[in-house]
């Protein structure tokens, strides 16, 4: 069963045509990569699911569900590519933020956050202020945030971006650890080195997809050790 399906999306920005008719489907408990160089169009397709764009045409289908729908985006993580933390409030207070606009009772945030905050090892940071915290530490509590509610589908627009290699190897096993849960995952990345963790990725260019399949199989067709090497063959860009 499909947890997202995307169909023939269409987007401009005055007369630039952004997304050109994109289309990819993200299965329940698999983690979706959206990868390509920057200016593809990720951003744009992960804001037009979200709500945050509106479409020129196409379908998007999500959890079921014709999108927009208020009720579904309950039920939705997103982890924007430009955090969206407030930078004067403390790691706990931006938690509680998300936790009212999530809906979730006052029970239920005692119960989360401890949780949460352990998950991605800010216990010790809950009440620092947002703006004094590392850049990697920023992420981790915008994930956190993305996390609160125990989304059934996750959506992480450049999670990894300026987090160290040993942080982002942590990331990914939160990832598969989350999908093991039976959570959908769709991640946009340019770095094609982590794309390998996942199950499936679309390869995007000029608001269009390439090529989907597992990242085996691309590298297998495209005859490349590397799916950097891959992305390449397909869009004539290093990928970065
Ligand atoms: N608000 C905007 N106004 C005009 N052009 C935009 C806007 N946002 C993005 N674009 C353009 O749309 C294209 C896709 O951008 P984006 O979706 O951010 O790509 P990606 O996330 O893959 O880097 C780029 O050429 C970008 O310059
Ligand atoms: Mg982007």
């Amino acid at each position: 069963m499909s947890a997202l399906v995307v169909r023939g999306l269409r987007k401009s920005y005055g007369n630039f045509e952004a997304l050109r008719g994109l289309s990819f489907d993200v299965k329940k408990g698999e983690i979706f990569g959206l990868i390509g160089p920057n200016g593809a169009g990720k951003t744009t397709t992960i804001k037009t699911i979200v709500g945050l764009l509106k479409p020129d045409s196409g379908e998007i289908r999500l959890l079921g569900k014709k999108m927009p729908d208020k009720e579904v985006l309950r039920k939705v993580g997103y982890m924007p590519q430009d955090l969206a933390l407030y930078m004067n409030l403390t790691v706990e207070e931006n938690l509680e933020f998300y936790s009212r606009l999530y809906g979730l009772s006052r029970n239920e945030f005692k119960e989360r956050k401890d949780e949460i905050l352990r998950f991605v090892g800010l216990e010790k940071f809950r009440d620092r202020l947002v703006v004094e915290l590392s850049g990697g530490m920023q992420r981790r509590a915008s994930l956190a945030c993305a996390l609160l509610h125990k989304p059934e589908f996750l959506i992480l627009d450049e999670p990894t971006v300026g987090v160290d290699p040993h942080l982002r190897a942590s990331f990914w096993r939160y990832f598969r650890e989350l999908a093991e849960r039976g959570a959908s995952l769709l991640i946009t990345t340019h770095y094609m080195d982590e794309a390998v963790n996942c199950d499936r990725v679309a390869i995007v260019m000029d608001g269009r997809v390439l090529a989907t399949a597992s990242p085996q199989e691309i590298m297998k067709k495209t005859n490349s050790a590397t799916l950097e090497e891959a992305v390449l063959k397909l869009t004539g860009y290093g990928g970065a």
